[in-house]
């Protein structure tokens, strides 16, 4: 039997990954002042996404997340946080366009913050330090000092992060994301890609779709849902004093949200069934996900979802896949055949970034574009064959024209790397390999949906 839950049950249970703070009064003082934070988010919308996320898992809509591995400090800039959303905007009218269903939008945004490490330390010339853990942890500079936790980097992040939502709602409210706007972009990315034979099809028909809607009457003006779209936030809930601070019972329901973001997921690292992030998670009732890399064997897997999902409430929890191109084959339709077995509803995303990381030798951690893409393809093909529904990807992508993954139409190359290597973590896609991928990912969804529809037709 599940003994009872409470915001700080995880306490009773063994908890990886969490930080040693030399300075526990002042850590509690930080939660302390934390507990009375207004909330990031309002429990209702929490609600609405997992409403979406169920109809993904109903194959009905198809989920796109991304954003940085881990925001940081010092990007913090509203033209990054534009950039970001813009690209995920179209990423998602691309994709929409192929699937033929609504796009859920959920940014690793506003909150993604700490950092589970494989590593408790870091070696250079000799030298060893506490690794990095993310900016609300510690800092990310070489020097003993900057790698102490320091609690006061969690009231920085947390207003960091309400900035960025208040700027996304805004944008995402306010006419910036009207689908005229996003296609405009996209024909203009696609002029200036080396690539753009390869995209000009996909975004002609969807030019010509625009054209047809507003001579139908739809436009702008006509229709709320042209200029106005929705963003949700989401994070990995690693730092479970902060998300405890965060937790409150909802008014309205008399749950217990998890205010600091919309979606929170589980880490591949810390997945353990009788740990304390697992205990945390189970008792919120915001939408989760959960991290499945091949160490994941399925009893396992059913016994996660039994303590995560009790009710099988679709919606409530997306399988996020990251096996890597190398092993997706051999360990994911394994875990597809048990959940489907067990009638366990669930969204079934890929994460292609995390089991795709290579360290070369100069010492810069990277992935290939091709590697990526590959992941995904198989990703589909796995769903495809095993009759489930392929739900979503998640990506860890910038808006900016960095330099960290190899390879897109850009053809960058390991000498390139180092010329904008930014990110606070791992390499993350830039603004024109995540669309371009958008592009690919489409043009599988829409052939796989044309010879659907041509089977049918016959049958
Ligand atoms: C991440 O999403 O940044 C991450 C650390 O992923 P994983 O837990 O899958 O390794
Ligand atoms: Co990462």
């Amino acid at each position: 039997m599940a003994s009872t839950w409470s915001p700080q049950s995880w306490q009773e249970k063994p908890a990886r990954q969490m930080p040693e703070y030399p300075d526990k009064a002042a850590l509690d003082n930080v939660l302390a002042r934390l507990k009375s934070h207004p909330p990031l988010v309002f429990a209702g919308e929490a609600r609405n996404l997992q409403a979406a996320l169920g109809q993904v898992a109903e194959g009905k809509a198809f989920l796109l997340q991304g954003g940085d591995c881990a925001e940081s400090f010092a990007e913090f800039h509203p033209d990054n946080i534009r950039d970001t959303f813009r690209v995920l905007l179209q990423m998602a009218v691309v994709l929409t366009f192929a699937a033929g269903v609504p796009v859920v939008k959920v940014g690793r945004i506003a909150g993604q913050f700490a950092k589970p490490r494989s590593d408790d330390f870091e070696t250079r010339d000799g030298v060893t330090l506490p690794s990095y853990r993310g900016d609300n942890i510690n800092g990310g500079e070489f020097t003993p000092e900057a790698r102490i936790p320091d609690p006061q980097r969690l009231l920085q992040a947390t207003a960091q992060s309400a900035a960025t939502l208040n700027l996304l709602r805004a944008f995402a409210q306010g006419g910036y994301a009207d689908l005229h706007n996003v296609h405009r972009w996209t024909l203009g990315f696609i002029a200036d890609s080396p690539a753009s034979e390869k995209y000009k099809g996909l975004a002609q028909r969807i030019s010509e779709t625009l054209e047809f809607m507003a001579a139908c009457g739809i436009t702008t003006e006509s229709v709320p849902q042209t200029p106005a779209t929705e963003i949700y936030t989401s994070h990995e809930a690693l730092l479970l004093p902060y998300e405890q601070a965060m937790t409150r019972v909802d008014s309205t329901s008399g749950d217990w949200y998890d205010t600091s973001a919309h979606m929170l997921w589980i880490g591949d690292r810390t997945r353990q069934a009788d740990g304390a992030h697992v205990e945390f998670m189970r008792g919120i009732k915001n939408p989760i996900g959960l991290k499945c890399g091949p160490s994941l064997d399925p009893d396992d897997l059913l016994r996660l979802i039994n303590i995560l999902n009790p009710q099988n409430i679709p919606g409530r929890l997306t399988l996020i896949a990251r096996f890597g191109a190398d092993k997706i084959a051999e360990k994911m339709p394994a875990l597809v055949r048990a959940v489907k077995r067990e009638g366990a509803k669930v969204v079934w995303s890929s994460d292609p970034m995390h089991g795709n990381t290579i360290k070369l030798k100069s010492g810069y951690k990277t992935r290939p574009v091709e590697r990526v893409l590959e992941e995904v393809r198989s990703f589909f093909a796995i769903h495809r064959a095993e009759g489930t529904h392929a739900g979503g990807v998640h990506f860890e992508m910038t808006g900016q024209d960095v330099t960290e993954c190899l390879g897109g139409a850009q053809a960058i190359k390991e000498l390139d790397l180092g010329a904008r290597y930014q990110t606070a973590c791992d390499p993350r896609l830039n603004a024109s390999q995540a669309l371009e991928l958008a592009f690919l990912i489409a043009e599988g969804i829409r052939d796989e949906r044309m010879k659907d529809a041509g089977l049918a037709a016959s049958a």
